[in-house]
């Protein structure tokens, strides 16, 4: 699907918006209270294209869930109550869905396939499952990658050291870990998102993490009890506001709600070190933090990012990306070469179509250079969203920022994790 891109937006962004739920905790819950006894309650569940996915999956698994709009009932079929599905298992394009159920499913008694769409079909698997084989796995990927055929089978458990600060490889092996006998202890090689760590807690796991968020240890975990979930706003959608609330002008926006755990919020730093008006008012809800984020507009300075602060930053990169590109100076991004494996090779993406609009980007392997001092001078008006849906939002909002009409292309990639992105943004824009 094309869409006209609404462009030059004068007055900037107002009024008030409760952002759809957090995309990693929608996963979480509706896996999570699979293999809980008993009915979790999921509000606020994210109903994107992505988290369907992982409640079709369940639902083929042989649970019973059930869902109006944004209210989810998950009826429980406890750690050994999932069922062999008739059909392969549809991952669409979520990598999350994929990486977490492998682990999940590498300890139950039956075999399953995984599928994905195209996108998905390249990006790489066997950083779960050669971890997970270490703990007695067996999956079988199409040359390391989907399809992929998991033979469920006991586990042991093991040491291992993570390769990749990767959330996903980490909840994989914690799920696996839930399920084998003994002690699994994984070493991570950054601190990245801990939502499985926090809900597995909340349902009753065995699971320490040690103090300096290292290390986690998780003992096979007979029961699971049902809990009511209640999903706080995705941060990595109220990004995309806060980026533009900065950057346009006379803006003056709060978004409510907002998950604020520390390990995703990582462009409230950076905001604040370019130059960003925020201001954030914090409460604590079910073990995680939540709140309010008012965000007004401001002047840009450049940034250096590396390597340890990207688990944080990681899915807001190509928005730092943006507003590099209005910042009075030079800002670098280093250690983000996980980008290149993401929905796209993101660092790619944001060059070429930043490119387009006569932005500064150059692509390193691991990040970017961007020179906010060059003025934009738009070459090519038809953008792409690569069907990427971070790409897609990213590059509505730089379409603010010109005075051209512009086209997006696979605009519909947004319903990945944010269906009412561009109804959102015109409500912020009119207010
Ligand atoms: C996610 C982890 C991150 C993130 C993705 C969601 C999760 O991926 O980019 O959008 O929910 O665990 P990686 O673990 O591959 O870094």
């Amino acid at each position: 699907m094309d869409k006209q891109l609404q462009i030059n937006a004068q007055h900037g962004l107002h009024g008030q918006l409760s952002v759809p739920g957090d995309k990693s905790i929608s996963h979480r819950a509706i896996m999570i209270g699979s293999l809980a006894t008993g009915e979790t309650h999921v509000h606020h569940f994210l109903t994107s294209a992505d988290c369907l996915a992982t409640l079709q999956a369940f639902k083929n698994l042989g649970v019973q869930i059930d869902r109006q709009g944004d209210e989810v009932v998950v009826h429980g079929v406890g750690m050994h109550g999932l069922k062999r599905p008739e059909h392969a298992l549809q991952m669409a394009n979520s990598g999350t869905t994929t990486r977490l159920m492998m682990g999940l499913l590498a300890g139950q008694a039956f075999e399953s396939r995984l599928i994905g769409d195209d996108s998905l079909s390249k990006r790489p698997m066997r950083r779960v499952a050669d971890p997970l084989a270490e703990m007695g796995a067996s999956i079988e990927t199409t040359e390391g990658h989907l399809p992929a055929v998991v033979h469920g089978q006991t586990l042991k458990a093991a040491d291992i050291q993570l390769k990749v600060a990767s959330a996903q490889v980490k909840s994989a092996l914690i799920f696996a870990g839930l399920q084998a006998p003994g002690h699994t202890v994984i070493h991570e090689l950054l601190p990245t998102r801990d939502h499985s760590e926090n809900m597995l807690k909340a349902f009753g796991a065995d699971l320490t993490v040690s103090s300096d968020k290292m290390t986690i240890t998780v003992g096979q975990t007979d029961q699971l009890n049902a809990q009511t979930v209640q999903v706080p706003g995705d941060m990595s959608s109220a990004a995309f506001f806060m980026v533009a609330a900065t950057f346009l002008k006379g803006s003056d926006i709060t978004l409510t709600n907002v998950g604020l755990n520390p390990s995703r919020r990582g462009l409230l730093d950076v905001l604040v070190q370019m130059g960003g008006h925020v201001e954030v008012n914090e409460t604590v809800s079910a073990g995680e933090a939540v709140g309010d984020i008012r965000v007004q507009s401001a002047d840009l300075h450049p940034i250096a990012l590396t390597a340890e602060q990207i688990p944080a930053i990681i899915d807001e990169l190509p928005l730092v990306a943006l507003l590099a590109a209005k910042a009075d100076g030079i800002s670098t991004i280093h250690g983000a070469e996980e980008l290149r494996v993401k929905e796209t090779d993101r660092i790619a993406c944001v060059e070429r179509e930043l490119g387009k609009l006569g932005a500064n980007v150059k692509a390193l392997p691991d990040g970017f250079v961007i020179d906010g001092r060059t003025p934009w001078q738009v070459n090519d008006t038809v953008l792409d969203s690569h069907g990427d849906h971070r790409i897609g939002m990213m590059l509505g909002l730089a379409a603010l920022l010109v005075d051209q009409p512009l086209t997006l292309h696979r605009a519909d990639a947004v319903g990945v994790s944010y269906p009412e992105f561009f109804d959102d943004l015109n409500t912020l824009l009119e207010a």
